[in-house]
Formats: structure tokens, C-alpha cells, sequence
């Protein structure tokens, strides 16, 4: 699991069946290296212990306005002044009304009233029919405008039998939200299409050419698009990764497949992303039927397969187009070369040994003004940083240009 962007989180806990998930989450986020303050409701206190979470973030818990623990007394403005966010996990339709209104009752909805610039975060959970209800959903659009963000809830059954919305984002699925609510919108309002995953070429009905590629890169950069703001189409080879959340997917198998998925969806798109490694070669004439195996030598006729990224390149208006370069060895030289000839504005480049398969890895982001190092880090870290990148880029091109 990557790193949290942020150090130091005010976890406030309300009164709902889901305040037993509260104790995983803050068991993740204590793992991760954040600084854990929990503070509960009393009705949260009716469904799980301050004594739980006090051992699990390792710090005094906090429940009273009236608390004495704090040295002047004012726990609802320091709180909030030692956090780099605060996140309401579970917040229920009781806590969301009192935020909607600006009420400051208790110790948690004063510390948010009283937040300043404190990015605030709420994961509702509460039975399908409290979270329909038209008072609900105003007070969820006034929170809304009033700029705090909203994560889940997710559907599915219910503590009290029920099934539907309503249902608190699972410890995990909710700590991917937060930190995707916490990333810059870099790419707010831009259509991203990316490739991703290997290409497989049938031999036969079950034997096929295909390449180590995990398409864990190619899924970190879909997700790291959605969460800098952008539409993101995800045309993918086969792979076991889990489908970024607010991704289009479509999925494919051979080259010219993929091609074809490229070259349907491409319309109206500002970034193409070839990070598929795709089979250089296709088998001439498959069998259709699993070929029986002989004592004799096999030999297979392989023609080449079409260049994705060329064919996008190549277009009279191409989007801005990143291509990905593994290389064996000689890395900086080969993969500056393929730039050129591949005519890209920027490329990333990593060693295969670094790259293939690990949830970490290593790329050289290669221009015009020259070559950009980014260390060691996990996927989805570099990910963000290929795409920072991308957005200075077509802001410079903007600029430049003076178009649009
Ligand atoms: O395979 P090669 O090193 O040339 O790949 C460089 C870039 O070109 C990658 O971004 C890859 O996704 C893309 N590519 C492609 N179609 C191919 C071969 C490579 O889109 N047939």
C-alpha cells in the first residue's frame, strides 16, 4: 500500500452499526504511518469503545466539549489546527443534518464548525430509507457546495435487512477515496484513454504469445487519472488488477483488438497513454482446434502486428501522446531513440528488471527539455508524478500556443 500524502488525520466517530469498520480503518491508517486523533460522539460510544480505538491509534480518545485534558481548554480549535484533514467514518444522518446546519453541540461537530481550512470528509452510513429521504439528500447537497467531500456510501445489505444505498465504504475501498478526494484536480474537465496489460496471440484454441506484463502500471496511471479529475478509458489486455472505480473499461485480447478499441474510442480524447505491452507478433493462420502434439518440430509463421501508438500518433490531430519504453539494458539511449522515432512529446522509461511483474518501480520521463528521474516508489506514486508531468506539459503547450 502506498504511502499516505497525508501525516496527521482527526477521525471523528458517530453513532451507527458501521463504527465497528472505524476500528479496522484506523488500524490501516495507523499502519500507513498516520497520526491517528479519534474523536467519538456519545452514540458512537453506544457501538464500539473508546478503550478499542485508543489502543488501536495509540492516543487518548476524545468524546466531551467539556474535556479537561486539554491543557487551555480548547480542544475544538487545536484539534482541528493539528490535522492535515478530518474524516467522519461512519457519519450519520443525525451528524450530516448538524453539519448541514452549522450546529456545534457537541465536542466533534464543534472541532468541524471550527475547522478554518481543515479539508473535511464525510462516509455516510445509515438504512437506505434514512439516506433517500429528501432531507438527507439536501443536506448531502448542502454539504456539497459547502465544499466538504463525500465518499460512498456503497450499496449492498444492510445491518437491519435491508439492501441498498447506504452502506459505509469498506476500511480500505475508503481509504483509496480519501486519498483520491486529497489529490490535486490537475486534470479536471480531460478525456484520458490509456492502454494497459499484455496482448495475447493465439497459436491454437488454448496456447497463445503473450509477455510477462502485470498491468499494474497501466491501471495506477487510469487510477491516479480519475483521481486528478479526469474521464478515463482503460482498453486492457488481460490482467488480474482490480478495475479502477469510475474507470471505462474495455477489455481485450490480441493487438488488433486493441487497435480497434483504440481507434473507436479515441474521438474527443486530450491524452493517450500507450502502457500496454503489446506482442510485436501475431500468429499467421491460429488452429482453430488444440494442436495435438507430435514428436516433430512445430514451426509457426508470425507476421507483425500494427504499432497502437504510431496509428494514434500518426493521426492529422493526435491527442497528447505518452508512450512507455521497458528496456533490458542501455535504457536512457534506447528509449530516447524510440522517442524520436515514435515522435512522442514525452516518454517513460523503465528497466524491465525494475519494472515487470513489482508494485514498485522506477521511470525516466523523457522530453524535449531532456530527461527526469523518478526514484523508486510504488506504482501508483509514480503514476501521479507521470501525470503531474503530462498536466504542466499541456499547460506549457497552452501556453505556447495561446490556443483554447
Ligand atoms: O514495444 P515498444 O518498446 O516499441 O513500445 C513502446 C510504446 O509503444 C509503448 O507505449 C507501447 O504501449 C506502444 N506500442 C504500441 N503498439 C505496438 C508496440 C508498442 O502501442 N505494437
Amino acid at each position: 500500500m502506498a504511502q499516505s500524502t497525508f501525516k496527521r488525520l482527526l477521525v471523528g466517530i458517530t453513532g451507527g452499526i458501521a463504527a465497528y469498520k472505524a476500528a479496522e480503518l484506523i488500524r490501516l491508517l495507523v499502519r500507513q504511518g498516520v497520526e491517528v486523533q479519534v474523536v467519538m460522539t456519545q452514540a458512537a460510544c453506544q457501538f464500539i469503545t473508546p478503550v478499542t480505538l485508543q489502543a488501536l491509534s495509540g492516543k487518548p480518545v476524545f468524546t466531551d466539549l467539556w474535556d479537561d485534558r486539554i491543557d487551555n481548554g480548547m480542544a475544538h480549535i487545536e484539534f482541528s489546527r493539528d490535522a492535515d484533514a478530518i474524516l467522519i467514518a461512519p457519519a450519520s444522518a443525525d451528524f450530516l443534518a448538524k453539519l448541514a446546519q452549522g450546529r456545534a453541540d457537541d465536542l466533534l461537530s464543534t472541532i468541524c464548525l471550527a475547522r478554518g481550512g481543515c479539508p473535511l470528509m464525510v462516509a455516510p452510513a445509515m438504512n437506505v430509507q434514512m439516506w433517500e429521504n429528501a432531507a438527507t439528500q439536501r443536506n448531502m447537497m448542502q454539504l456539497r457546495n459547502d465544499g466538504v467531500a463525500i465518499l460512498g456510501p456503497d450499496s449492498g445489505d444492510q445491518a437491519c435487512g435491508d439492501t441498498g444505498l447506504g452502506r459505509m465504504l469498506e476500511p480500505q475501498d475508503l481509504l483509496d477515496a480519501l486519498e483520491a478526494s486529497l489529490q490535486p484536480k490537475l486534470l479536471a474537465g480531460k478525456r484520458v484513454l490509456l492502454t494497459a496489460g499484455p496482448t495475447f496471440e493465439a497459436i491454437d484454441a488454448v496456447r497463445g504469445i503473450t509477455n510477462l506484463s502485470s498491468g499494474k502500471m497501466g491501471y495506477a496511471i487510469a487510477r491516479a487519472a480519475i483521481e486528478m479529475g479526469a474521464e478515463v478509458t482503460l482498453v486492457s489486455g488481460q490482467t488480474s488488477q482490480k478495475v479502477p472505480m469510475g474507470a471505462k473499461v474495455i477489455k481485450v485480447t490480441s493487438t488488433q483488438q486493441m487497435l480497434s478499441a483504440v481507434m473507436e474510442n479515441l474521438n474527443g480524447q486530450d491524452i493517450f497513454i500507450g502502457v500496454a505491452a503489446v506482442a510485436d507478433y501475431y500468429v499467421l493462420n491460429p488452429s482453430e482446434q488444440k494442436i495435438k502434439k507430435d514428436a516433430h518440430i512445430l514451426t509457426l509463421e508470425l507476421a507483425p502486428n500494427p504499432d497502437i501508438l504510431a496509428n494514434v500518433t500518426n493521426l492529422p490531430n493526435p491527442p497528447f501522446c505518452v508512450g512507455f519504453a521497458a528496456e533490458s539494458e542501455n535504457l536512457h539511449e534506447y528509449a530516447e531513440h524510440k522517442r524520436r522515432r515514435k515522435n512522442l512529446p514525452l516518454l517513460a522509461a523503465n528497466l524491465i528488471q525494475d519494472a515487470f511483474g513489482g508494485d514498485d518501480s522506477e521511470l525516466i520521463l523523457l522530453d524535449d527539455k531532456g530527461a527526469h528521474p523518478l526514484p523508486r516508489a510504488p506504482k501508483l506514486i509514480l503514476a501521479r508524478q507521470l501525470l503531474k508531468h503530462v498536466a504542466t506539459m499541456l499547460k506549457e503547450q497552452k501556453t505556447f500556443t495561446g490556443n483554447k
